[in-house]
């Protein structure tokens, strides 16, 4: 736990808070949404259904300016098979932004999960020989094109078009391995997801994409021609590239910069860089997975920016182990209210948004056994308890000077933590711009 230095401090106003009662004191309900509209950021969240009911939908509406399919919109519930589409729980979550005038942030198109047919191959669930299973290159490609245009082409099509409604695209998911499986040194792509077969990915997410289309052979052209597919069926849509533990500094989030640099150094239309932040208080069961650093944060959204990226959050939630206390949940909250004032001082980050709406039914509990409480409200029923993590957002929001549109802080690499260079070796220090961490592919005119 870096960012919470006076724990004792902590621990009593953990206790004053608890004492007065969550939102007695602070805040209104409603204030979260209405502070965030004022100081121009869209705060979201993601739901699970378009139809939680009136609870939901009024303490959804009251809070939050956007919203986001946890999974209704993922490749395999929307297709099982190629050709084969299921337009219901899009539509639902449609139909949901259209009625409470909300936005909604697309999720997600080329992934490694619940993609149906794309993890399986051709025999899709029968069980046949890798080889035998796998798609060619061109097949692959033919599947993400097809896919791609049919969901942007259904969206287009609904009730005169409601494109609208999507403020902006998840278009690849994941790409880039895990921090503590990654051997950088392979080549210049680096860092990326593998295919089948190859031990530096030591999570589940084997890259079937990379696999299907030779990735490793192909530069990772697959993400190329997601990006350049998605934007062929609309000009307009706002696309984004989406990656989980790249938020601090570390070789990971070199090679999600790095993979953001070249693609728009090669002109890719690629407008977002997503941050996920699935984030954790105190002691973690999972490896890296989750472990940030507020400064190194804001540095590595510095250098993001300078790329002439907009950042989204996109994912957040902060888990600590099981039980729950006060201090715990203070130290959550100076978390919330951290990362919402990063975002807030970062003119590109336009977006703040957490997965899921209350704890009990927060991902969190099934993924990370032990860990829990990671969301804004707790309760259960038809109560929806805000959290000091609520009142966290509340008050970064209120003390955060309105945000100049266009105005940004100082950009500066600040040095901290090992810096890697693109092919994955330590360096000294970090280097003083983007340019010289990835060779001869940052315009000369960075975008600031
Ligand atoms: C998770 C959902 O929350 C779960 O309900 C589902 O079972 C698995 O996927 N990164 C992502 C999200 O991009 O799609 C994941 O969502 C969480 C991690």
């Amino acid at each position: 736990m870096r960012i919470l230095k006076n724990t004792a401090g902590a621990a009593a106003l953990a206790s004053s808070i608890l004492a007065a009662g969550f939102g007695v004191a602070e805040a209104q309900p409603t204030d979260l949404k209405t502070l965030a509209i004022a100081r121009g950021i869209d705060v979201g969240l993601a739901l699970s259904s378009s139809s939680g009911g009136a609870a939901v939908d009024t303490v959804v509406t009251r809070n939050f300016t956007g919203f986001v399919p946890e999974n209704a919109t993922k490749w395999g519930n929307i297709s099982s098979a190629p050709g084969v589409y299921s337009w219901t729980g899009t539509d639902g979550m449609l139909d949901f932004a259209q009625k409470y005038g909300m936005k909604m942030r697309f999720h997600t198109f080329v992934w490694h999960q619940q993609s149906s047919y794309i993890a399986n191959g051709h025999t899709n669930g029968v069980a046949q020989p890798p080889e035998a299973n796998k798609y060619t290159r061109a097949e692959a490609f033919t599947h993400m094109r097809n896919h791609i245009g049919a969901v942007m082409g259904h969206i287009k099509g609904r009730n005169g078009g409601q494109m609208h409604l999507i403020s902006e695209w998840d278009v690849v998911n994941e790409a880039a391995a895990r921090d503590s499986g990654n051997d950088d040194s392979q080549n210049l792509y680096g860092g990326m997801r593998r295919s089948t077969g190859n031990s530096v990915n030591l999570d589940s997410g084997l890259s079937r994409w990379t696999g299907y289309t030779q990735g490793e052979t192909n530069d990772f052209d697959y993400i190329d021609s997601a990006f350049a597919i998605a934007h062929r069926n609309d000009t307009t849509a706002r696309l984004v590239y989406n990656d989980y533990d790249a938020e601090s500094l570390g070789k990971k989030s070199n090679t999600v910069y790095n993979l953001m640099a070249k693609l728009k150094n090669r002109k890719i239309p690629v407008h977002v860089l997503g941050m996920q932040c699935h984030w954790y208080i105190g002691p973690s069961n999972t490896g890296s997975s989750g472990a940030w650093d507020p400064q190194q944060i804001v540095t590595n959204m510095n250098r993001i920016a300078a790329l002439g990226l907009d950042i989204s959050i996109t994912e957040l939630d902060i888990r600590f182990q099981n039980p729950s206390d006060s201090t715990k949940l203070y130290q959550q909250r100076q978390a919330y209210e951290t990362i919402m004032s990063i975002c807030l001082n970062q003119p590109r980050c336009k977006k703040f948004y957490v997965w899921g709406l209350r704890d009990g039914s927060s991902w969190i509990n099934s993924r990370f056994p032990g860990y829990g409480n990671p969301l804004l409200f707790s309760g259960s029923g038809s109560t929806y308890t805000p959290k000091p993590a609520y009142y966290g957002l509340i008050a970064s929001l209120q003390t955060t000077s309105v945000r100049a549109p266009g105005a940004r802080g100082a950009v500066r690499f600040t040095p901290a933590g090992p810096a890697y260079d693109i092919r994955g070796r330590q360096m000294k220090s970090l280097p003083a711009g983007p340019s010289s961490l990835v060779r001869k592919t940052v315009p000369a005119k960075a975008a600031r």
